[in-house]
């Protein structure tokens, strides 16, 4: 049996072996074995590469962008396209879902299984790939994001781009797609400075693409200088960030801060008390403030609700957590109090797991919490113009909304009947009335302190019911849209 030395290989061979074997995640020997058994016997005689495995068992996670803006980023081949790696983890930092996509080129330069273990989904690479081509892959990637960025921008990249081509993966989806192209273009100066790159660029540029770069400084060959180095991936970021920033809304400029869900008391460190609030109410007030332009903070107790879109989210535990984090948050232009914050919490709550004993159950002392909707309202400083909170009622429920309107000090409560027969607790729907204190109206006039106005609402989803409320904010105290 004839051997071979892989050292007797002449360099360009090498680094090409090398490459393909870090890419499939095997040693070169093993990797110039595979090339033999394939030779030999045919492309099956292989174990898939690793990449291609972990892919095939990991489910594809498009419920983990819920809520957060997604970036497709086509990485291109040129030496740049060992920035991108850190562009991907630059992206996440600011909140945005990263999908890769590489072309064939990219891959001499960085592994598909990095950028894939960087953004936590595989890395797409094939345009006749069968997993994902099987539903028209390339057409659901290049919509299923809200913008595309390729970086490196290779010269040849864009020249396909300008001229329509479509004959891989990642020249398909930039022809498919209608979304916002962000090009970070990376190449020697004298490609740069070409008539034909130049052409490209400004038939780009009138396609409506958009631009970061390229900065000027040192190329990675040796002696080689001038414009054409990609943008630093914190620049790219930016351009990327200010691309998604949403368009202004009737709540623009104005910063909203609502508590949602339940909070747990403990009894000891792993027994606690609580309720059913699931948070998706508070949570989908949030998302439909922002939705309007609010700056939001909601402050969530435990619940198992992804971060709505654009939302600043801090999660607490227990009553005396939110009221501290509620404070750091002030001043607000509007506060929205949609917790159901627990009454009381333990007031001799064991450093330790309480044992159960022949003496019977452990007598839990009970105090009360601190109102976080009645403090903020009585605040004498920082007090938010606009406070509101929720009375989630089981009968008589005007009556003890409106006596808890007028008791905690608050502007508007919004009133649900939460006796287990509506289903609410948990549920996806609602049905509301709104309280207003006359005075409390921002915009209108006053008409006198003590009157209350009740605006009932028809059942809707939780989410019909947090678009309304946010349009009665942006009626009272906003401004309505252009
Ligand atoms: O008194 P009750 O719990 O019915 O009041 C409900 C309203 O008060 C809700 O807006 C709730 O978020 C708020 N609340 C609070 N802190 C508490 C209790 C209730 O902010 N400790």
């Amino acid at each position: 049996m004839a051997s071979l030395t892989v050292r007797k290989l002449d360099d360009a061979l090498k680094a090409s072996l090398r490459l393909r074997a870090a890419r499939n995640g095997r040693s070169v020997e093993d990797e110039v074995r595979a090339i033999l058994r394939e030779a030999a016997e045919g492309p099956a005689a292989t174990p898939r590469a690793p990449e291609v495995k972990a892919a095939a068992m990991r489910p594809e996670r498009t419920h983990a962008a819920a809520g957060r803006p997604r970036v497709t980023l086509i990485i291109g081949g040129g030496i740049a396209a060992y920035k991108a790696l850190d562009l991907i983890r630059r992206l996440k930092d600011r909140g945005f879902h990263v999908r890769c996509v590489m072309t064939r080129a990219a891959q001499q330069f960085v592994a598909p299984l990095t950028a894939g273990a960087l953004a936590d989904e595989r890395c797409y690479t094939d345009l006749f790939d069968p997993q994902s081509e099987f539903d028209a892959g390339h057409i659901r990637l290049a919509r299923d994001t809200d913008l595309i960025v390729v970086a490196p921008a290779t010269a040849d990249l864009m020249a396909k781009m300008a001229q329509g081509h479509a004959d891989d993966l990642a020249t398909a989806i930039l022809l498919a797609t209608n979304r916002a192209v962000l090009l970070a273009p990376a190449m020697n100066p004298l490609m740069w400075a070409n008539a034909a790159t130049k052409r490209n660029v400004a038939q780009l540029a009138r396609d409506g693409a958009h631009f970061i770069g390229p900065n000027s400084g040192e190329m990675a060959e040796a002696n080689e200088a001038g414009l054409g180095r990609m943008s630093e991936p914190l620049e790219i970021a930016a351009a990327a960030a200010t691309l998604l920033r949403p368009p202004p809304g009737p709540l623009t400029g104005k910063h909203i801060l609502i508590t949602a869900g339940p909070t747990h008391e403990p009894i000891d460190p792993v027994r606690y008390i609580a309720n059913r609030s699931s948070g998706k109410q508070g949570f989908a007030i949030a998302a439909a403030a922002a939705q309007a332009g609010a700056d939001v903070t909601l402050i969530a107790g435990p619940v198992d609700l992804d971060d709505p879109p654009g939302v600043r989210v801090i999660r607490v535990e227990s009553a005396r957590d939110m009221l501290a984090q509620v404070e750091a948050a002030l001043p607000v232009d509007i506060a929205i109090f949609a917790a159901a914050v627990a009454d009381w919490r333990v007031a001799n709550a064991g450093e330790q797991k309480i044992k159960k004993t022949a003496q019977g159950m452990p007598p839990l002392q009970l105090t009360e919490n601190p109102d976080i909707l009645a403090t903020v309202s009585k605040l004498t400083h920082n007090r938010p113009p606009l406070v509101i909170g929720f009375a989630a009622e089981t009968e008589h429920l005007i009556d003890n909304a409106t006596a808890k309107l007028k008791r905690k000090g608050c502007d508007w409560i919004v009133a649900n009947d939460v006796s287990p027969a509506t289903g609410v607790m948990g549920g996806d729907r609602n049905t509301v009335h709104v309280l207003t204190r006359a005075d409390a109206d921002v915009a209108i006039d006053s008409v006198s302190v003590d009157s209350v106005s009740v605006d009932s609402w028809p059942v809707m989803t939780k989410d019909e019911v947090a678009t309304a409320l946010v349009a009665k904010i942006a009626a009272t105290t906003g401004h309505p849209p252009a």
